[in-house]
């Protein structure tokens, strides 16, 4: 992760090659190591290795120490660019042969990254057109990573040329399991290249797109500011223009950058399903809060979603910017769970972590050092939300570059790191949890619906100039988390109909299928809660030309009949008595609702508009649509879900206050996961009898968690 999208973390806090080749489950494919070490029954536990970055004196040693630590895999190479291809179509697999073959002396199964993310120098001095160019108009310069852009067709070509070599080099090397092509897209210092190489695959995109120059004029609304283009060739990128750009252009354009990067990414899987039909193939990037890239285009043809996790950089960052506050862990964690809500929801399977903070993370400062605890408690939190495996970052500490203070499982001196033992302890529970876990299914009712249209046209035109759709999404999520319901977080198109409760933020972006959808899903019994700026674009984003909530209207029973956006505090929501409570804030916007069918549960309280509709429900077909049309500061947000949810049915657990509960089910077991968040001790009533999966004592009634505990708790 680089600035811009730690930036973007905080602010908010298909692919058109189809792969080639067969499509093996996933473990007939990690079969490919030993039957005894990838055969369904394991998890992926591992870590991440540089032996680019190391004497070869000291691998042996290192595969010895990994093996006897319980590790199981490990991943390598993704930034080795420059000692496999040395000089341009010169290409030295020698070294990373000799790793791999000491790693799987020692029963280490090897995931080989792809190096695009790092070209080297001669590359970079050769093909100075390769740099991508940032928002505001300036090149990128080498020494650093991801500086390329995911357009141009020499720096494609080259980075298919080293992925095929090596893929042709470790194809049948039996140590070999998996791949991860590139590393993190997008997560470099501006997240989308402006580039001239850019600018023409938009033209082209474009053109595939809308088909003729008239389309695209009446789609962008050309006509305003005499942006009328009469030549393919004309359309720009959204650069510094003296004024800030066509809304319409400027989502097209990310929806460009996104399918750039994820065409990028199709262009060597599809060499490497083709040279490797037994392996299996990801790409790491992280989850929400970040959206930079459209994750589902990425995924599309990937075997399985892996993403990195960096709890304590992130709590560092946040505290960064924040002008050092303290940010509680309460927030980060539930910042984590959504991603990897996420990363589960995206292709509805297992996801992978394929870089967990092990120690103090940092490149020029330290996050903070993991507390006793914390790195196995983090472990346990990416299982309990579905993950099939775990690789720590990184097993030894680098002496030398950029990430010299990224702390790994050695130190530098190759002392354990305070976590190391904490880590070998968490692997072998991990281990004896049994195969049926990896089969089994996260219990959810709800679902939190994130659409990258709306996050992308909330950026481009927030509206308010501290409204954010990723902080909208990540509040509604988090309001929900004292709940311990189990949550998807889902994208557009996603099934809805199999979900109690639908949460869907500010879709101020919707198209006609996903309204029929939505309308088809309350029709059916569903229930949806939405709030403000419901329904004012359209697709292409364009502001509808019906009254408000637009395609919503008939289903959420109301008009919108202004909607105002605050600046001065004092307006407040009185709520009727279906959701008494104390009146609430109303944070940065204010829709105001005219009900036609739908009934009144909250009204503004001051102001033109006291008295007036702020919250409302309606009953459409068999089920309710509720519209919150004022941003309600969070203890009444949370309320009012909360009252929701309830009435669909979900369940609630009750837990102290950083307590987390969520529970994996197969067909015919569950467990429970129970992870304290605090450093002090917790008890905890659980909701049934249980058999501590660990310990195997029999568990019912109230437990005892120590700070950061963990208890598995089988159903008895
Ligand atoms: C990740 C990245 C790794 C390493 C790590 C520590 O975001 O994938 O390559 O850089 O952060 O900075």
């Amino acid at each position: 992760m680089k600035s811009l999208n730690r930036r973007v973390f905080l602010s908010s806090s298909l692919a058109v090659l189809g792969a080639a080749g067969i499509h093996l489950p996933l473990w007939a494919r990690t079969g490919a190591i030993s039957p005894a070490q990838s055969s369904p029954g394991q998890l992926l536990l591992g870590v991440d290795y540089y032996p680019d970055q190391t004497p070869e004196s000291l691998w042996e040693e290192d595969a010895q120490m990994m093996a006897e630590t319980g590790i199981t895999n490990v991943r390598i190479a993704e930034f080795a660019w420059a000692l496999m291809e040395p000089s341009e179509g010169t290409f030295d697999f020698s070294w990373l042969h000799r790793s791999v073959d000491i790693l799987r002396k020692h029963k280490l199964a090897v995931i080989l990254g792809t190096p695009s993310a790092a070209p080297p120098p001669w590359l970079s001095q050769k093909y100075p057109e390769i740099f991508e160019v940032n928002e505001r108009g300036e090149k990128l310069h080498p020494g650093g990573r991801r500086f390329t852009c995911p357009t141009n067709q020499t720096y494609r070509q080259l980075s298919l040329a080293i992925a095929t070599e090596m893929a042709r080099a470790f194809a049948s090397d039996p140590g070999v399991i998996g791949w991860q092509i590139d590393n993190e897209y997008t997560l470099g210092s501006s997240g989308r290249c402006y580039c001239e190489y850019c600018q023409a695959g938009f033209q082209k995109w474009v053109r595939q797109k809308y088909h003729s120059l008239d389309e695209v004029n009446r789609t962008w609304g050309a006509a305003f500011w005499s942006q009328i283009y009469t030549d393919w060739s004309q359309i720009p990128v959204p650069l510094p223009s003296g004024a800030d750009p066509n809304p319409g252009l400027t989502l097209d354009y990310y929806r460009y950058q996104s399918y750039a990067n994820a065409s990028f990414n199709d262009e060597q899987l599809a060499v490497l399903r083709k040279l490797c039909p037994k392996h299996f193939v990801t790409t790491n990037n992280v989850g929400l809060p970040l959206d930079t890239i459209d994750e589902r285009m990425l995924y599309a043809n990937l075997d399985f979603v892996s993403f990195d996790n960096y709890p304590g950089f992130f709590k560092m960052y946040m505290q960064q910017q924040s002008k050092s506050a303290m940010v509680p862990w309460d927030g980060i964690t539930i910042a984590v769970a959504l991603g990897h809500d996420f990363g589960r929801s995206l292709k509805g399977k297992p996801f992978m972590i394929m870089e967990e903070q092990s120690g103090k993370a940092g490149q020029t400062t330290f996050s903070p050092q993991p507390d006793k605890g914390q790195v196995r408690l983090w472990t346990y939190q990416a299982i309990a939300h579905g993950a099939m495996g775990v690789n720590y970052f990184r097993w030894d500490t680098a002496t030398f570059g950029t990430e010299e203070y990224w702390h790994g499982m050695l130190n530098h001196d190759r002392s354990k790191s305070p976590a190391f033992d904490e880590i070998k302890q968490t692997l072998n529970e991990l281990k004896s949890l049994g195969p049926e876990l990896l089969n089994s299914q996260y219990d959810s009712d709800a679902a939190l619906l994130f659409d990258y249209d709306c996050s992308w046209a909330v950026k481009i035109q927030p509206q308010h100039f501290a409204l954010s759709y990723t902080e909208q999404a990540a509040t509604w999520y988090g309001c929900m988390s004292p709940t311990h319901t189990g949550i998807d977080v889902i994208l557009p198109g996603m099934d809805l109909a199999k979900y109690k409760i639908v949460f869907a933020p500010v879709v101020y972006v919707l198209a006609k299928d996903q309204a029929e959808r939505i309308k088809s899903y309350v029709q059916g019994g569903g229930v949806f809660v939405t709030n403000f700026r419901l329904g004012a674009k359209n697709e292409v984003s364009q502001i509808v030309r019906t009254p408000l909530p637009g395609l919503l209207r008939d289903m959420m029973g109301v008009t919108v009949s202004d909607y105002v956006p605050i600046y001065s505090p004092g307006q407040k929501v009185k709520f009727a008595s279906a959701l008494a409570g104390d009146d609430a804030d109303v944070k940065l916007w204010a829709d105001i609702l005219q009900p036609q069918t739908a009934e009144v549960l909250g009204t503004y309280l001051s102001g033109d508009h006291a008295g007036e509709a702020a919250i409302t429900v309606n009953r459409f077909g068999k089920g309710k649509a509720v519209y919150i049309g004022a941003d309600l500061s969070v203890p009444s947000l949370a309320r009012v879900l909360m009252t929701f949810a309830a009435q669909a049915g979900v369940k609630r657990v009750e837990a102290p206050a950083g307590i987390e509960l969520t529970t994996r089910r197969s067909e015919k077991k569950s467990w429970t996961f129970v992870l304290n968040h605090t450093s002090s001790p917790q008890k905890v009533r659980v909701p049934g009898s249980y058999r501590d999966a660990l310990t195997q004592a029999a568990v019912t009634g109230t437990i005892d968690l120590e700070g950061y505990g963990v208890r598995v708790l089988q159903a008895a």
